[in-house]
């Protein structure tokens, strides 16, 4: 593993791939987006992780380090096992994977917030500090994309190493965060959901007081290396950082929470997420020697509960709950199209998940993956963060969906679609839904990262060492 490491450390320094001249973009093939990819990824290499981007987000990411992994799987499996690993290194005792594993070579002002806004009280000698929420639990299905890509013994002892830490981190989730009492996990904050202000919140964020004085003395650093108009507002801000500190101020404690806290909410996405990774641990238990059985189980419990507690009937597709008030969240956001990953679904769910997903409302073409929201709600926003732009993974989990049902004439067009507009637009964090255009960061990690496991599919390109 260290001769990782060392090998990386050099890439830091290569140049970001950004768009290139325009006259170029009509003429990149796949090995051209192959290259560039591999090339963010490299760029983006920091010691023993890999940042989702150097501008906005310079450390680890918890989903992003699956995203990711599951890419890098594809070029350098150890590479991929390394990084993952590295994050699992900041999980805590309880078993919670902190959402942002903090670089201490990264000054406090390059991010905000950073380890000293979340103070989180359990340092431990030769564990790095991190967060104290989480992010969507993905780390299951990487570690299970990872080794297929290339089993053997080594990979058996790494899945070895990870099952306890996964089911840890499972079992944290489903029953510490299960504020609802239903069998399934509640998020403490939007940045845990990861579509941090998607409209899915907009409701529940409402009964949280957008006092921009929490701001005071205290400085946003994404609006000053993006644009304004592609980021969350100060309102947002604030609301964010007012729930950061409640959590943080309560210690970081999960009882009580629905009445406690002020943001208790089942997100279809992250549970959708839950669920499938109970089935990738099923896989991996198989080969670890442990129980399969068990975590199917829990899988289709989770999915039952998914099913019953956040479907509406007359939207036809799921939606974020929030707990304190019982009530679904009105608006149409793509996170209620992502259970569509789970094999277990009814088949009218399906059908009427892949309808939404086609419709005018997602947008899924031969030339635009699925939209982040309802394109005809009044407040759709273009280009800002989860409020409308085009996403890569939950593309890439969608187009997992379809593939899962049997849609694969859909599976493939959505495909193309994600590979046509990194063609046209470069690695970019999201894409304007009409334009294409790439908005937020630019050489975006797991952009990269999916767009290589989508194209390894096919022709696989061949697995290759770390570069020299
Ligand atoms: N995604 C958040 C940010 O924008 C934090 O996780 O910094």
């Amino acid at each position: 593993m260290s001769s990782i490491s060392t090998a990386h450390t050099a890439m830091a320094s290569l140049p970001v791939v950004d768009r290139p001249p325009a006259g170029q973009l009509t003429e990149r093939t796949p090995a051209d987006l192959w290259h560039m990819a591999r090339a963010v990824l490299d760029a983006n290499w920091s010691r023993n992780h890999t940042v989702p981007s150097r501008t906005l987000y310079p450390h680890q990411w918890s989903w992003d380090a699956a995203f990711i992994a599951i890419g890098l799987a594809r070029i350098d499996p150890d590479r991929a096992w390394h990084d993952l690993r590295s994050l699992f290194l900041a999980q805590w005792p309880d078993g919670r994977v902190p959402h942002i594993v903090f670089d201490p070579d990264v000054a406090e002002r390059d991010y905000f917030p950073g380890p000293g806004f979340w103070q989180v009280p359990l340092r431990r000698p030769g564990h790095p500090d991190g967060t104290g929420i989480v992010q969507p639990p993905a780390h299951a299905l990487a570690v299970w994309e990872i080794y297929q890509r290339a089993p053997g013994p080594q990979a058996e002892a790494e899945l070895r190493w990870f099952y306890p830490r996964l089911v840890a981190a499972q079992d944290y989730l489903s029953s510490c965060r299960d504020a609802g009492g239903n069998g399934l996990a509640s998020i403490v904050h939007p940045w845990e959901s990861g579509l941090d202000n998607s409209p899915a919140w907009d409701a529940a964020l409402a009964a949280v007081p957008a006092d921009l004085g929490v701001l005071v003395g205290r400085q946003r650093h994404d609006n000053r290396v993006a644009a304004a108009a592609h980021r969350p507002t100060d309102e947002d801000y604030a609301r964010f950082v007012a729930l950061a500190l409640g959590y943080r101020d309560g210690g970081y404690r999960d009882d009580d929470l629905a009445a406690r806290h002020d943001f208790v909410v089942e997100c279809p996405t992250f549970n959708a997420l839950l669920a499938a990774a109970e089935h990738a641990l099923a896989r991996i238990a198989a080969v670890v020697g442990a129980d399969p059985a068990v975590h199917l189980d829990r899988a289709a419990r989770i999915t039952r509960a998914l099913d019953d507690q956040l479907w509406n009937p007359r939207t036809g597709m799921y939606h974020a709950r929030d707990v304190r008030t019982g009530r679904l969240s009105p608006a149409r956001c793509v996170s209620g199209l992502v259970p569509l990953i789970l094999p277990g679904l009814p088949p009218d769910r399906v059908a009427a998940l892949v309808a939404a997903a086609g419709s005018s409302r997602f947008g899924l073409s031969a030339s635009m993956p699925v939209a982040s929201y309802d394109r005809s709600a009044a407040d759709f926003d273009p280009v800002r963060y989860w409020r409308g732009p085009v996403w890569i993974n939950i593309n890439w989990l969608l187009r997992r969906g379809l593939r899962e049902h049997g849609h694969l004439d859909q599976a493939e067009t959505l495909r193309d679609a994600m590979l046509e507009l990194v063609r046209r637009s470069g690695y970019y964090e999201y894409f304007h839904p009409e334009t294409g255009d790439g908005v937020g960061s630019a050489a975006f990690s797991w952009t990269a990262a999916l767009v290589l496991d989508l194209l390894g599919e096919g022709e696989a390109p061949p697995v290759s060492g770390p570069v020299d």
